[in-house]
């Protein structure tokens, strides 16, 4: 069901930028961040996981690991323009009867998903005010690992923030970016059960990889 961030989120994440990421996604593979996500996930030597893949966007991680090590996949995002590509290149792909995609808020709709064995959220947290709620939900849904993506808390970022905000005021878009603090996010993470089993830096992103802790 459409909520306000589904509201924000399509006109941030719309039919244009949407069908020119499935574009280049097409002609050159998975972009360099969303790689180290599905190495880090092949890593593990999974078979027939179940994935859930938040804020998917054009679907890559799934297009990707349906192909090696997961069996199914949900694909919940707030944009339609993003989930409308998605699943036209799953369709393509043979992928349709194995990916189940959900328009929503992730947070509106956790309670009435199962928990799976991996959950992805490559480039999403970014996107969402509410780090505890969003990582929280996604945590408690990964059997056994959790792969994710944001902005690297380095200087440069920390001055650019604000005034990519600023600029999105100015332009009266009611989208904004959110620079999480990265010991804050490990710190729910290890709290929910989780120990972190890799790290991978690029200039903006970086990729964290966790599994869950066995006693
Ligand atoms: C920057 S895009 C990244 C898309 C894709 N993961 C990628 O890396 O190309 C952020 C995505 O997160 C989704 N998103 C952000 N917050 C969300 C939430 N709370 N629930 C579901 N999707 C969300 C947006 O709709 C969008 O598809």
């Amino acid at each position: 069901m459409p909520c306000n961030c589904c509201e924000i989120i399509d006109g941030a994440f719309g039919e244009k930028e949407a069908k020119s990421q499935l574009k280049d996604y097409r002609r050159k593979g998975p972009a360099k961040q969303t790689r180290l996500i599905l190495e880090a996930i092949r890593s593990l030597h999974l078979e027939n996981a179940e994935l859930l893949d938040i804020g998917g966007g054009i679907g890559a991680i799934h297009h990707e690991l349906l192909e090696d090590g997961a069996s199914t996949a949900t694909h919940v995002d707030a944009s339609s323009a993003y989930l409308k590509e998605a699943k036209n290149e799953a369709a393509r792909l043979g992928h349709t009867n194995r990916v189940k995609f959900i328009h929503a808020d992730f947070t509106d709709v956790e309670a009435n998903l199962p928990r799976v064995d991996v959950v992805t959220l490559d480039r999403v947290v970014c996107c969402y005010p509410d780090f505890h709620r969003l990582l929280g939900a996604a945590a408690r849904h990964s059997q056994r690992a959790l792969a994710m993506t944001y902005p690297r808390e380095a200087w440069y970022f920390r001055m650019a923030w604000p005034l990519m905000n600023f600029l999105q005021r100015i332009r009266k878009d009611p989208f904004r970016v959110f620079l999480h603090p990265v010991p804050e996010m490990d710190a729910l993470l290890r709290r929910e059960g989780f120990k972190r089993v890799a790290v991978r830096r690029l200039f903006v992103w970086e990729m964290v990889l966790y599994q869950r802790a066995v006693d």
